[in-house]
């Protein structure tokens, strides 16, 4: 019987891959506070381990989008159902995604900022589907490439399912998961995670 689904990218490299990213960003903004934008909800999963990687006074707010309905999906419009909470104008962005695919969102996404009058504005996403791009984009940060695949995991959902995986899985077939969810099940449980190490002493 064939696997549900392939391993692409471990637990263990993904740490990697973030904390050199992290390490990227600290370099490029020493001296400055960026704002780091995640569009909920895949992306949060990403910036909240980007962040603890990046020694600087970073800030971060969250977006949340959703697409028209019927044949408005090619032009990548969206609807904005979260803004954020700060003003951007003046300031350093970095918009955090999980995955760009086609690029159509994103692209919209990054107008609807730039009218918005920041310092500066790039893009860092973790894995990036460049063989589906459709608008030319310019994205300064990306972790890995990513096949033409439908994957899951770290953030990444089927029907709001498996954003809680360690590591990045690549589904077999599409047809056989939506059919029975819990075939991806079994991976909850195959990261890495460490048993916690003894309690330290009480110093209370
Ligand atoms: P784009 O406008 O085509 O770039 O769509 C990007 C969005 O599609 C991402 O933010 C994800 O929400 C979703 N997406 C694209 N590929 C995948 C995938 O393989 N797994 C899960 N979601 C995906």
């Amino acid at each position: 019987m064939t696997e549900a689904a392939t391993i692409l990218f471990e637990e263990r490299q993904i740490r990697r891959r973030v904390a050199e990213l992290g390490d990227a960003i600290t370099q490029d903004y020493a001296g400055r506070s960026p704002v780091l934008i995640s569009v909920l909800k895949g992306g949060a999963i990403f910036l909240a381990d980007l962040i603890r990687c990046i020694d600087l006074p970073v800030r971060m707010d969250f977006m949340s989008i959703s697409s028209y309905g019927g044949g408005t999906k090619a032009s990548g419009v969206v609807r904005i159902l979260k803004d954020l909470d700060q003003d951007i104008g003046g300031e350093d962005v970095v918009v955090v995604e999980d995955i760009i695919d086609t690029g159509l969102t994103l692209s919209y996404l990054l107008s609807t900022l730039v009218a918005r009058e920041p310092a500066s504005l790039a893009v860092c996403t973790l894995l990036d589907k460049s063989a589906r791009r459709i608008p030319p984009l310019e994205i300064r940060y990306r972790g890995f490439d990513c096949p033409d695949r439908f994957v899951v995991g770290y953030g990444l959902d089927h029907e709001e399912r498996f954003r809680n995986l360690p590591m990045i899985l690549a589904v077999e077939s599409q047809a056989k998961l939506a059919e029975d969810p819990s075939v991806l099940v079994p991976f909850l449980t195959a990261g890495d995670r460490q048993p916690p190490s003894p309690a330290a002493p009480d110093r209370a």
